[in-house]
């Protein structure tokens, strides 16, 4: 097969770790008989330096001609936000991103891999058999791209977000997580408010309309508070988790860090349309950017992803996801996932990439 990718690095490790997937890709090209036509595109600060501009017209073209995005990671130093280059980068590019494209629909993976249940924050006991859950996160409405106020009313500075849903942005989201379960642990948990806002009341009515067409999907509402409480008591309960745009930003980080290192998960976003950006989870670590010592696996999985769901590739993406866990397995580690003990191997970030392309083979 014959596929055109718009690759976008971004800043900080994005570039780094970016170029090893593409390295992950060019042996799956070559092992499995396709062709992979990359594009660069620049966004975030690495397109301002270019265009005074965070998504410029030339890389929505590229993303426009292609068959998938590969995204890096986009942002700049904690302190540096005074900066025009810095300043909301992320949200002028990723969010910008995902209303250009319609990008509806956000899939996140936590994985806990049994060699490396040490490395979680939580009790032993409450990992040991590893963990997979996936998170969908609506991410074209709520409070996100509601309108926002920030100025004077009543002679008090004020500010105000709208959070809005309509049904169809619930169902869309909402039959394709009943989907996916179906495909795992039958297991699906919807995440919501509704004791107490609106949204998440019409957000619970239709969810439960639509889990009536997918009878053998074990099914329950759970509040955000306790959800939040819940991963951290029992994650093990949870298989798909189902919810809306910023209680999905919340438990996915918090998910991301269980297992033990933000450089681990992937992430996949969707319009209706098939069309999907994928990108790791986590930021863009300026602060050990340039080292060869990031975390390569959430964007080399990311790439993976997009085989599987973009391009109907799944065994190739199988092939991935079995090099990194055989990787492990054979003790290799980045410094982020060191635990002291004499039997694992820590090298930078393009050593760790070559193991899995060995283990490929
Ligand atoms: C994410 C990020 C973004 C979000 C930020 C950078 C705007 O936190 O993708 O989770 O809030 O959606
Ligand atoms: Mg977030």
């Amino acid at each position: 097969m014959k596929k055109k990718i718009a690759v976008l690095p971004g800043d900080g490790i994005g570039p780094e770790v970016m170029a090893q997937a593409i390295n992950v890709l060019d042996c799956i090209a070559q092992k499995f008989g396709h062709e992979f036509i990359y594009t660069h595109g620049l966004v975030g600060g690495a397109a301002y330096d270019e265009y005074k501009e965070h998504l410029p017209q030339d890389t929505i073209d590229i993303c426009n001609n292609a068959d998938a995005i590969l995204f890096g990671s986009v942002g700049g130093p904690v302190n540096a936000h005074t900066e025009e280059k810095w300043n909301n980068c992320e949200a002028k590019s990723i969010l910008a991103l995902r209303k250009a494209f319609n990008f509806n629909i956000n899939l996140r993976k936590t994985e806990i891999y049994p060699e490396l249940t040490a490395l979680s924050p939580l009790k032993p006991d409450l990992v040991k058999n590893g963990l997979n859950i996936v998170v969908f996160r609506e991410l074209l409405g709520d409070i996100y791209f509601g309108e926002h106020y920030l100025g004077e009313r009543n002679s008090l500075r004020f500010a105000s977000d709208v959070a809005e849903y309509n049904e169809e942005q619930i169902k869309s989201i909402a039959h394709l997580a009943f989907k996916t379960a179906l495909t795992r642990n039958k297991n699906l948990v919807s995440v919501d408010k509704a004791n107490v806002l609106a949204t998440s009341k019409l957000w619970r009515q239709v969810v439960a309309e639509v889990a009536l067409q997918y009878p053998d999907v074990k099914y329950q509402d759970m509040l955000v508070d306790n959800c939040a409480m819940q991963i951290i008591k029992n994650p093990a309960q949870f298989d798909v988790i189902l919810t809306s745009n910023l209680f999905g930003d919340i438990l996915s980080d918090e998910l991301s860090v269980l297992s033990g290192s933000l450089g681990m998960m992937p992430s996949a976003s969707f319009s209706s349309s098939g069309f999907a950006l994928y990108e790791p989870a986590g930021g863009s670590a300026p602060d050990i950017a340039g080292e060869n010592i990031a975390n390569p696996i959430a964007q080399i999985l990311s790439a993976a992803m997009m085989l599987g769901y973009s391009f109907a590739m799944h065994e190739e993406a199988k092939c991935i996801e079995e090099a990194i866990k055989t990787t492990i397995i054979n003790g290799y580690r980045t410094q982020d996932l060191a635990l002291g003990v004499a039997s694992e191997k820590i090298v930078g970030t393009k050593e760790f990439t070559q193991q899995v392309i060995e283990a490929m083979q």
